[in-house]
């Protein structure tokens, strides 16, 4: 079973990429659509669920589904696909390479793949519940960056108690750190302190969609995934913060501060 699920994870991730990729290319912002007031979508968010979930319907039938776009499909099934066809929307409308698909997979609410795939970078991020995380098939650990080098990142959900939670955030880090950043893609971000390329990621009031893969390959990078007031992330989190561990109290404290 467990092989299958890998197989179509990537098989998912790969075919959706493609076709992303191609419409990267020739994309014209005039094309987006509001979802509401702060939230975009585009045709190739719409194109890329239907290439996820039709690869995942042909596999596993009675798995259940959960997709940013379309919502459950609401078969009972101890497994669930948790996807994000486009991470990163606005950034991909502006052709800004940071995006990408993200699809996780929890058993009994456990996440046990996480497949983010950066198509325009050609990086395909993943991981197995206790098998290490991968970036296009080499072995990823999160930084033992010295504290004074660390770079932190943050993104928000689109309600304004989020955003304002995240602009108080970067307002401190930004004035006491090295840096703090925005990237515009919250599976990315989560990529990105697994590689050991930033320290940090912190999001108020994210779905489950945006961090669900990035959570498992975070944490089989060596890094630690909680909620705001430093409980394990679950599915059912509203908060989160992914760490190398090492900066993870500072971060707490500087949110809770
Ligand atoms: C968004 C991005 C963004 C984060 C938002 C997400 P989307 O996902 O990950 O960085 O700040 O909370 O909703 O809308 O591009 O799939
Ligand atoms: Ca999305």
């Amino acid at each position: 079973m467990h092989n299958k699920i890998q197989k179509t994870g990537i098989s998912a991730v790969k075919k959706a990429g493609k076709l992303a990729l191609q419409e990267y290319k020739k994309f014209h912002r005039s094309q987006i659509n509001l979802k509401s007031g702060h939230e975009i979508v585009t045709k190739v968010d719409l194109a890329s669920e239907k290439i996820i979930i039709n690869e995942i319907k042909k596999n596993f039938k009675d798995h259940e589904i959960l997709s940013e776009e379309s919502g459950f499909n609401y078969k009972k099934s101890d497994y669930l696909w948790i996807i994000d066809p486009i991470d990163g929307t606005t950034n991909f409308t502006i052709h800004n390479p940071l995006w990408a698909i993200s699809v996780g997979v929890a058993y009994k609410d456990k996440i046990i793949f996480g497949f983010i795939y950066a198509p325009f970078l050609g990086e395909l991020f993943i991981a197995e519940k206790g098998k290490g995380a991968y970036l296009n098939n080499h072995k990823i650990k999160i930084s033992k960056t010295a504290k004074k080098k660390e770079i932190h990142t943050f993104c928000h959900g689109s309600d304004k108690k989020s955003l304002l939670k995240a602009l108080k955030y970067y307002k401190k880090q930004k004035l006491s750190r090295l840096d703090c950043r925005q990237l515009g893609s919250a599976s990315m971000e989560l990529a990105y302190v697994a590689s050991g390329r930033v320290e940090s990621i912190m999001i108020p009031g994210a779905h489950s969609w945006d961090v669900a893969a990035g959570v498992l390959i975070v944490r089989e990078a060596g890094g630690k995934v909680t909620d705001f007031k430093g409980k394990p992330w679950n599915l059912k989190s509203k908060d989160i913060v992914a760490s190398n561990g090492s900066t993870h109290k500072k971060i707490l404290e500087v949110i809770n501060s």
